[in-house]
């Protein structure tokens, strides 16, 4: 149920009606304000300007022929031609007792289901996940969610780093190790940051040691069958480490959706060979070079793209290239989605310029490079350690939860400890979540654990804390909220207001899955715990002079918040308790 995509159909009937011509833009938006109605279509001004018509007549045109009568209770012209539409109380409550009784909340799942492919989280694997990755596993794994909800086909593609020069180096060390019999799982591999520093040390200083990592890459790109199996080793104790972090942060990517750069390497001679046969690719120095004039600088020196080494090695952009023609030739993606931090951009750019030159992106897949910004520290510069170094994920997770358990202790709440365990969990990984989720995808962000953890303003605790209140009336009433209906009437402006917007989960998800921009649900979602707000304090619900037909009216309306509020949260992957 989607009242915008109802009112553009209609729109655009009364405008080919009203002798516009076909394709002029409806353009139907919400009202910003209560006296403009609850929505407005604004297409008469820009087709009057290209019929050189007056704006008014012609709007006055457009609603003789509107036919909105089953929706609206009011259409009038105002200002230069916008035409403002009063829903009609009747069709909101008819679309909120629909929406009730459906467990997806009146959501439609899309006619023609696309096939999405989404490149998320991709961390390498010679180190420790950092926070670098946080925002790429988790505005993936949003969106991934409501694609999903609307019906579309998702692939997940973990794309991670397993391959390179480095792993040379990680397992010559790694051998020698094994060799002094030194305990793998607890005490070699149990901090990857430590082990790859202990490796690059040596790599460095110690004689010989550089030469026999060297010798590794060699042999693992041969297929040596000792190399890889240390290879395999240290790999597989990587995947676990960032199998340890999805999970406590609650996403979706199993091992089942690993593909990581390895993965490709038997295609890579026969993209080499099919970009040299079509000259996409020409030898420069010794290496096979993509010149791509499309990304010219200033002076219209081509940018240059390299595809194989000088020595014969490929590179993570030759890789990029194979990862194009499986997922649009093998897999038939509709869409590819990246989420990748926003100075990888040129890579992407020349990927796609390429891939699309060479064949291997077909023109029916759309390549969607989602860029992020940077999480900052207060100081406003990278988010680092006190010390300098890099914050290892797992332990900004541990820190999220254990302040939240402090936050959460010193409100009297009669929880046992427990479950305030239980609890704090869910909000302090929560309030990471949102607190990166709702700002835009594209901006730098800072990062602060007293605004993110806080029980007011746009947080999680507040939202997670919303969905709690509005729970507790249902245990107060006695009604069992498991499948609770009634019929519905709406009396009060503070109904109304919340009632459309209740009605709006889907206009909200199609933005977001569209643009790949999860904070447009989580400014929905503190839009709708605060209109509620409203309402409750406004509108009676348990009092003794409530009749018992406007309880119950009001009772699915509070159904219906706690529900959306609980699948919003769910497509970000935050949770929701009962208590708190
Ligand atoms: N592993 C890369 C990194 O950590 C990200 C990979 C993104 N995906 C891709 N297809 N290149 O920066």
């Amino acid at each position: 149920m989607n009242i915008k995509t109802i009112l553009v159909e209609k729109a655009n009937a009364a405008m080919l009606a009203a002798g516009i011509p076909e394709g002029s833009n409806p353009a139907v938006t919400q009202s910003t304000r209560p006296q403009f109605g609850d929505y407005q279509i604004n297409g008469a001004m820009g087709a009057a300007k290209a019929l050189k018509t007056n704006p008014r007549e012609l709007a006055q045109k457009i609603i003789d022929n509107l036919d909105v009568s089953d929706i609206a209770a009011k259409t009038e012209i105002a200002g230069p031609g916008f035409i403002n539409i009063h829903l009609k109380p009747e069709f909101l409550s008819a679309s909120i007792e629909v929406a009730n009784q459906d467990n997806k909340l009146g959501v439609a799942e899309h006619v023609a289901p696309q096939k999405v492919v989404v490149d998320y989280s991709s961390p390498n694997l010679a180190k420790e996940m950092h926070v670098g990755h946080l925002r790429s596993t988790i505005i993936g794994d949003s969106v991934v969610r409501a694609l999903e909800f609307r019906g579309d086909s998702v692939v997940r593609q973990n794309h991670m780093g397993d391959w390179g020069t480095q792993f040379g180096m990680l397992i010559a060390h790694l051998e020698d190790l094994l060799n002094q019999g030194v305990d793998l799982e607890s005490v070699a591999l149990a901090d990857l940051e430590s082990f790859y520093r202990d490796a690059k040390k040596r790599f460095d200083d110690e004689e010989g040691f550089a030469d026999k990592a060297r010798n590794y890459v060699v042999k693992l790109q041969s297929g040596d069958a000792h190399c890889e199996k240390l290879w395999h080793l240290f790999i597989d104790t990587s995947v676990k480490h960032s199998e340890e972090v999805y999970k406590r942060l609650n996403v979706t990517l199993t091992r089942d959706d690993i593909m990581a750069e390895s993965a490709y390497n038997s295609e890579l001679n026969n993209i080499l060979t099919l970009l040299k046969d079509k000259n996409i690719a020409v030898e420069d120095q010794g290496a096979q070079v993509v010149f791509l004039d499309e990304l010219a600088n200033k002076d219209g020196e081509p940018s240059v793209f390299i595809v194989q080494k000088s020595g014969g090695g490929f590179l993570y952009a030759t890789t990029d290239l194979a990862a194009c023609d499986y997922r649009s030739n093998k897999l038939g993606a509709d869409r590819v989605l990246i989420f990748v931090d926003a100075r990888q951009s040129l890579h992407f750019n020349q990927v796609e310029l390429t891939a699309r030159k060479a064949g291997l992106l077909r023109d029916e897949t759309s390549y969607e490079f989602c860029p992020f910004g940077t999480m900052m520290g207060n100081d406003g510069k990278p988010f680092k350690t006190r010390t300098g170094g890099t914050v290892k994920l797992a332990d900004l997770l541990e820190e999220a939860i254990s302040r939240a358990s402090d936050k959460l202790a010193k409100r009297d709440s009669g929880i046992c400890d427990e479950e305030r365990e239980e609890i704090a969990r869910k909000v302090g990984i929560g309030a990471v979540k949102y607190a990166d989720l709702s700002k835009h995808r594209t901006s730098d962000y800072i990062f602060n654990w007293d605004s993110m953890l806080s029980f007011e303003g746009a947080t999680a605790p507040y939202l997670q804390y919303a969905y709690t209140r509005v729970r507790s009336i249902f245990r107060k009433s006695g009604v069992d909220s498991n499948a609770f209906s009634a019929s519905v009437s709406i009396l009060e402006p503070q109904e109304k207001a919340l009632a459309i917007k209740l009605l709006q989960m889907e206009e909200v998800l199609d933005l977001m899955i569209n643009e790949a921009t999860p904070h447009v649900l989580c400014g929905y979602l503190y839009e709708l715990a605060s209109l509620y707000m409203t309402f409750y304090e406004a509108c009676p619900i348990l009092k003794e002079d409530v009749t018992s037909d406007v309880r119950d009216s009001r009772l699915v309306l509070c159904n219906l918040v706690a529900n959306t509020l609980r699948t919003g949260l769910d497509l970000l992957g935050i949770e929701v308790m009962e208590q708190m």
